[in-house]
């Protein structure tokens, strides 16, 4: 009975991939990932870009959204690394065929997002949509589940 006896050795690992295969959590945050892309806002979940949406994002890191976000060599391998491994599988692209570096402009996000009030969007407590944890209180924790969402009123 090996299946028992991995059970009992490792239960948080097997709760974490339950977790991760009902989509409840994204995958193990990587420390590298969550300290340098989580610092001006929330480490975003590798699973909702694909690839080549985030290999075009690191590739300008020195003019991100406004910002400069560049970052060492090393950091940035162990953040490509991380990335590609747990990207989406589909292609996040827009009409042109281009990779979308906006999670927010993804039409998976406009679509789980239809239900939200415009007027929501615009309150100061959001201002951006990319501002996740507005309205997902664990977000930080890499929790999206809708148990863990406060629309701000
Ligand atoms: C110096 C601050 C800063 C750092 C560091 C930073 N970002 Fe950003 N990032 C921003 C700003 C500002 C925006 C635009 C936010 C907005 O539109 O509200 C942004 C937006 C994004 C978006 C688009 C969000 C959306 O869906 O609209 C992604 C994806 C992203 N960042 C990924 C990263 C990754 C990956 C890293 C690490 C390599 C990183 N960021 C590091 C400042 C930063
Ligand atoms: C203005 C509030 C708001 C903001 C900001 C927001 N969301 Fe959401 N999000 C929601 C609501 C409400 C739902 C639930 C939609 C439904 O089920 O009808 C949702 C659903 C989701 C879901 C699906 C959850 C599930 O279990 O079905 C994910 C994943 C998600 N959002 C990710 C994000 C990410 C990533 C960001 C930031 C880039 C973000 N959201 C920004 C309000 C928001």
């Amino acid at each position: 009975m090996s299946n028992f006896k991995l059970l009992f050795i490792v239960p948080g690992m097997l709760v974490s991939a339950a977790l991760q295969a009902s989509g409840k959590v994204s995958a193990p945050p990587d420390p590298t990932y969550v300290q340098e892309c989580g610092s001006c806002h929330v480490a975003y979940p590798a699973r909702l870009l694909s690839g080549s949406s985030w290999r075009t994002l690191l590739a300008g890191l020195d003019h991100h959204f406004g910002v400069d976000a560049s970052l060492e060599a090393e950091a940035l391998t162990d953040i490509s690394r991380y990335l590609d491994a747990n990207a989406r599988r589909r292609e996040t692209s827009g009409g042109d065929g281009k990779p979308i570096l906006r999670i927010t402009e993804t039409r998976w996000f406009r679509h789980e997002h239809d239900d939200v009030p415009e007027a929501t969007w615009k309150l100061a407590a959001v201002k951006s949509a990319a501002n996740c944890s507005a309205c997902h209180t664990r977000a930080e924790q890499g929790s999206y589940s809708e148990h863990d969402i406060h629309l701000p009123k």
